[in-house]
């Protein structure tokens, strides 16, 4: 009776700690009962998860960061690369992370250059300095991902495509489908282009997770422990990926300058022939007041040639 009790005590210890562990962040250490999961985000910071959900991407961007710059591998040893797979350098930074997970509004990477970003952690103006201000997170209600999927051997029915790629974004990112608004398929182009749309306002749902995990998922390595594949089946054939893309669309438009960029460009042209035109406006009527002084002067002086000749 003794020893079945301590059969099941160590049972029950070794139940307990197989399970503590954090299925949505392979970087993660666990531990204790009840398991209790965080993530090294800085020098002896420690981030606490919720692994029953996506982790936030600002969470997941400054450990990441903290890992290159720690030279740990951002990628799993033994873990399978991709072969498509190139490094998603660009774009990130060292956020700042309010306690929630969410970003900051200002973004500075730790230097004197700041920005703001939407609620994806996307930079949504020019860059400025200390003082910038960013009022508010603006929110990404609506994400676009272009996927494009790796050769097949059979054609793949788009209509099981959409249904597949709709089940793996409710059960792998864990967001409702109702929230995939639409998916395009181009055979030709093996792309695929899926509409995440929220409702403006909607501040439940967060897509940047999404996007982000999947980006991960295509073009490095997943984030999730078991690091399975991102591979939808369709019609029993699994589909491989090969590129993502990723557009986000902000409840209030960007300010970049680049649309006043273009504005204030034309306006220096127009200047500048502008300018041009009165130069050479001044100068013809400057050249025409010459002419007709020296004509007058002729005129003149033929007046008084044929005066003393008279
Ligand atoms: C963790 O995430 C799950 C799934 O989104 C949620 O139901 C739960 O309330 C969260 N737990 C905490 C402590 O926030
Ligand atoms: C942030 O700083 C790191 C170096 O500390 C740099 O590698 C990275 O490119 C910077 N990111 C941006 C968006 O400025």
């Amino acid at each position: 009776m003794k020893s079945l009790v301590v059969l099941l005590v160590v049972a029950f210890a070794v139940g307990a700690s197989a399970q503590c562990k954090c299925e949505s962040m392979k970087w993660a250490t666990c531990d204790g009962t009840p398991c209790e999961c965080f993530l090294l985000v800085g020098n002896g910071e420690k981030q606490p998860l919720n692994c029953s959900a996506l982790i936030p991407k600002c969470f997941l961007m400054k450990a990441e960061m903290y890992r290159a710059r720690k030279g740990l591998s951002t990628r799993t040893i033994g873990g399978k690369p991709v072969e498509t797979a190139f490094v998603d350098n660009d774009g990130i930074y060292d956020p700042e992370c309010e306690s929630n997970g969410l970003f900051k509004a200002k973004q500075c990477n730790g230097t004197e250059e700041c920005w703001c970003v939407n609620s994806a952690g996307v930079r949504r103006t020019d860059k400025g300095d200390k003082n910038l201000k960013c009022e508010e997170l603006v929110e990404t209600h609506w994400v676009r991902l272009e996927l494009k999927h790796k050769e097949t051997s059979a054609d793949v029915d788009p209509a099981q495509l959409k249904s597949a790629i709709a089940d793996a974004i409710q059960q792998r990112y864990q967001l409702d489908k109702k929230f995939v608004s639409d998916i395009q398929y181009d055979k030709n182009a093996r792309l695929i282009v899926v509409d995440v749309k929220k409702d403006i306002g909607d501040r439940k749902e967060d897509l940047s997770r999404m996007a982000y995990y999947m980006e991960k998922d295509v073009k490095v390595l997943p984030l999730f422990k078991e690091e399975l594949k991102f591979e939808p089946s369709v019609a029993g054939q699994k589909l491989q990926f090969e590129n993502i893309l990723v557009y986000y669309v902000d409840e209030k438009a960007p300010t970049f300058t680049m649309q006043r960029l273009t504005g204030g460009v034309i306006a220096v042209i127009v200047v500048v022939i502008l300018a041009v035109v009165a130069g050479l406006v001044v100068l013809y009527l400057a050249r025409r007041r010459e002419r007709a002084k020296y004509e007058k002067t002729q005129v003149r002086e033929l007046d008084e040639i044929q005066q003393s000749l008279s």
